[in-house]
């Protein structure tokens, strides 16, 4: 099958990467205002290294954010402002309690892995087709990994 024929059916896959980049992006944005929002909020001596740790991930995912922009770009897609942003991550949301530190890392393994399930979808959509998108997904999606595994390590000395 040509890549014209392919694009008369569903969208052309192309367009299906600019797509999961897109909202791959949108993610990351959202992670990075979470990040920042519940890092900032917690109190009290237990939330330290769980705020020390998100302060140092608002850059590494602002990182990520700004490679998929550059991704969408270099594959002939434009960056959405902001009116195009969709918020997704309840259990993100700042708790009502200050110092509920449990709150925050469960919502904050929520993040890494939806990231890694878009981040897996995205290297199965590009494999034989884009192999460039494919290697920055690959990337980003051992970085979250490595997120996870951190805040699964903290869940498991917190909720000890
Ligand atoms: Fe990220
Ligand atoms: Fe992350």
């Amino acid at each position: 099958m040509s890549a014209k024929t392919k694009k008369k059916g569903k969208m052309a896959i192309q367009d299906q990467i600019i797509a999961g980049l897109t909202d791959a992006y949108w993610k990351e944005i959202e992670t990075v205002q979470n990040y920042i929002a519940v890092s900032t909020n917690l109190d009290g001596v237990d939330a330290e290294p769980i705020k020390k740790a998100l302060q140092g991930d608002v850059a590494e995912e602002l990182g990520h954010a700004q490679q998929l922009a550059n991704r969408i770009r270099v594959l002939g897609g434009s960056v959405p402002g902001s009116m195009a942003f969709k918020p997704v991550q309840k259990s993100l949301q700042p708790p009502k309690d200050s110092t509920d530190v449990v709150a925050v890392i469960k919502g904050v393994i929520d993040a890494e892995e939806d990231g890694i399930a878009g981040y897996n979808k995205l290297i199965r959509l590009c494999d034989g087709v884009d192999f460039g998108t494919q290697d920055m997904c690959i990337a980003l999606l051992t970085d979250e990994e490595n997120h996870r595994r951190e805040f699964k390590g903290f869940l498991k000395q917190y909720t000890r």
